[in-house]
């Protein structure tokens, strides 16, 4: 069965935390695209040569995680040949057998539009730099000013910005539990999943 379930949305939204659970419920492998584009910062060097050259160890870089490695991914992710070096790999993961669910900032609208389910899930910007600040610690308005800025160059970006695809289903994680959203993106996807199967 090929079957994709597409989250996108902006930074520290929950998409890791919602993206695990659902593919662990229904068995899909699970692709985090964000760690792509921080694993290609990383790297250093050309950022398009990097993207050619990323492998699954390059992935498991310590540090990744970080502020600054959130900041130099979004400044990568801004160049359409480093986007367009990772969109193959992506496309694959995401068409291959079994089910996938690819959490990032363009799968519904760029990687997989043809995907089954998308969602978009979102969160106000306190509240997300609020969880990101008690994930890394540090200084509460510094990331807070990091998380706003972030989200301005990937909603302003020409190639492939943050925005809701219009098939989107959104899940605003601003007064919801993680489980209350875990049960929302599970019911969306388990519907969906009946119907691709009924067809
Ligand atoms: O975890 P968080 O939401 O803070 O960030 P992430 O998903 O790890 O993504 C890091 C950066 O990579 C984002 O700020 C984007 O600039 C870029 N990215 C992208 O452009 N396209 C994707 N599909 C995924 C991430």
């Amino acid at each position: 069965m090929i079957f994709t379930v597409a989250i996108d949305g902006p930074a520290a939204a929950g998409k890791g935390t919602l993206s695990r659970a659902v593919a662990a419920h229904f068995g899909f492998a699970h692709l985090d695209t964000g760690l792509l584009y921080r694993a290609v910062a990383a790297m250093g060097g050309d950022p398009v040569a990097a993207a050619h050259a990323v492998s699954p160890e390059d992935l498991a870089r310590p540090g990744l995680r970080s502020l600054e490695a959130g900041q130099a991914a979004s400044r990568v992710a801004a160049d359409p040949a480093v986007r367009a070096a990772l969109i193959r790999f992506q496309r694959r993961f995401a068409r291959a057998e079994g089910g996938a669910v690819l959490d990032g900032r363009d799968i519904g609208t760029v990687v997989c539009p043809e995907a089954e389910v998308k969602l978009y899930v979102t969160a106000t910007p306190q509240v997300r730099a609020r969880r990101r600040w008690l994930e890394l610690g540090g200084d509460e308005a510094q990331v807070l000013a990091e998380v706003m800025e972030r989200d301005a160059r990937d909603m302003g970006r020409a190639t492939s910005p943050l925005r809701r695809a219009t098939d989107a289903e959104v899940i605003d994680t601003s007064d919801l539990s993680i489980d209350a959203a875990v049960a929302r993106a599970i019911n969306l996807v388990a519907d969906r999943l009946a119907t691709a199967r009924s067809a």
